[in-house]
């Protein structure tokens, strides 16, 4: 038995959803725990392109369990339709194959109100976020004001929760944001609405896990966002508000910390951002438009354009450490070809002083020069690779040193956004 969690080495968007559906292969359960759906992990198979958002990326293997556990926060609504839209196209989901936590907590209308009108009146002090709720909803749970999966299922108490809560809502959205306050009715109708759709789906995740765990089943835990990300170790403010790094593998799915085999790290060949905040490798030029074009740089969630720039070592070490990355997974390298010479930060200029790790308070970071080391760049397509050996010397060298500097190897290579285009010469099982 292993458990295997793939988690984002940088700001989101590494392709974890690729890799996670090309792994579902060696496992019996794949596992969301933590994000909701300000996550979008596209994957594409047989020409086919599925953005998902909160479904687990396995759900295309038939005969898997997919788990959405206590520590996602969910909006009702976007499962629903993802759900629907994903059955039209012919992928079977029923209760018995996608299971919902009770535990998780739910996405109300008042949260995405809430996360919108903050984000309107910050001028100068936004974050950028998705606009899903999702930093409300965290916010609610950790007051203690939230409400949870399983309450849809007890409509008296959903009611007076949601009336307790509107209390203090309706004051933040007429009082500071000078809108319309929410009645409980509607949103009880709509809960209604969603308890019949969702109900069936609802369970207690932690003893699923549990169950899996002690039989040995293969588990795969799909991380969402990444580890810069991180509301603790990540660039606060301009982080999201849980915790992508793979300590919230437990604490989101109840697995018991030592009962996690390994982590894999997913590293973009170069790095992106979406929204604000500080970043050192950011090319603001014809680079990084090309990265951006080439890449496909625009956001699964809001479309918007992803800020491009060259891979950080810096940042990815941050996550091999702070994680224990055993290897990594490195995707997009395809989308390198072409440029004549390929950069790569392996170390920072604070005030002039060498610096080999992500320094802690941002206005440091805010300030830091990228030490960026060049690379001979390749112009062969790499689409077809399908052995390390098969890949032009450039690129080995550039993967190469990215493994010296944050001290784990490249255990799988990513040359397309299709599932059958990738370089995995071992088993990460
Ligand atoms: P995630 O959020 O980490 O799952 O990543 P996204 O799905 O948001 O963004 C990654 C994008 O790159 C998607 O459009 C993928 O289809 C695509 N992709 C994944 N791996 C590769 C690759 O190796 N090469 C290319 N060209 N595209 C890839
Ligand atoms: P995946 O799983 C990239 C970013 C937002 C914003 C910040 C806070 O696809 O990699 P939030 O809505 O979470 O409060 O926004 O986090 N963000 C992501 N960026 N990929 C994601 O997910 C992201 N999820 C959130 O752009 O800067
Ligand atoms: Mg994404």
């Amino acid at each position: 038995m292993t458990t295997l969690a793939v988690i984002g080495t940088q700001w989101g968007d590494e392709g974890k959803g690729k890799i996670v559906d090309l792994l579902t292969e060696g496992a019996q359960m794949v596992v969301r725990f933590q994000g909701g759906n300000n996550a979008g992990h596209t994957l594409v198979v047989g020409g086919e392109t599925y953005a998902l958002h909160l479904v687990p990326s396995g759900i295309l293997h038939p005969g898997k369990t997919s788990l959405v556990a206590s520590g996602v926060v969910v909006d009702p609504g976007v499962m629903i339709g993802e759900i629907r839209a994903l059955r039209a196209r012919g992928v079977g989901i029923t209760p018995d194959n996608l299971k919902i936590s009770e535990k998780a907590h739910v996405i109300l209308p008042y949260h995405k109100l809430l996360d919108e009108a903050r984000e309107g009146r910050a001028a100068g002090a936004r974050i950028g976020t998705t606009g899903r709720g999702i930093g409300p909803a965290y916010e609610d749970k950790a007051s203690r004001l939230g409400l949870r999966m399983g309450d849809l299922l007890d409509q008296p108490l959903f009611e007076a929760r949601v009336a307790r809560a509107l209390e203090e809502k309706n004051c933040l959205l007429a009082n500071l944001y000078g809108l319309k306050p929410l009645a409980v009715a509607p949103i009880l109708e709509m809960a209604g609405a969603w308890a019949d759709q969702l109900g069936p789906f609802i369970a207690d995740t932690f003893r699923i896990v549990k169950r899996a765990a002690d039989v040995g089943l293969n588990i795969l835990f799909e991380g969402a966002q990444g580890v810069q990300l991180d509301i603790d170790h990540g660039t606060y403010p301009f982080v999201t508000s849980s915790n992508p790094t793979a300590g919230a593998v437990s604490v989101g799915s109840g697995l018991p910390p030592n009962r996690l085999d390994k982590v894999i790290g997913l590293v973009k060949a170069y790095t992106s951002r979406v929204g604000e905040g500080p970043f050192p490798t950011e090319l603001v030029d014809g680079t990084g438009q090309r990265l951006r074009e080439v890449g496909n740089e625009y956001g699964t969630t809001t479309g918007r354009p992803r800020r491009c720039g060259w891979l950080d070592a810096v940042v990815v070490k941050a996550a091999v450490d702070l994680c224990g990355m055993a290897s990594l997974a490195v995707t997009k390298l395809d989308v390198l070809c072409g440029l004549p010479e390929i950069r790569m930060a392996t170390a920072y200029l604070l005030d002039g002083q060498r610096i080999d790790h992500v320094p802690g308070p941002l206005s440091d970071f805010a300030r830091v020069e990228p030490v960026l080391e060049t690379f001979e760049g390749f112009s062969e397509d790499i689409s077809g690779a399908r052995t390390m050996a098969g890949l032009p010397r450039q690129a080995r060298i550039f993967l190469d040193r990215l493994s010296e500097v944050v001290g784990a190897p490249a255990g799988l290579v990513s040359v397309g956004p299709e599932r059958g285009q990738t370089i995995f010469p071992g088993s990460f099982f």
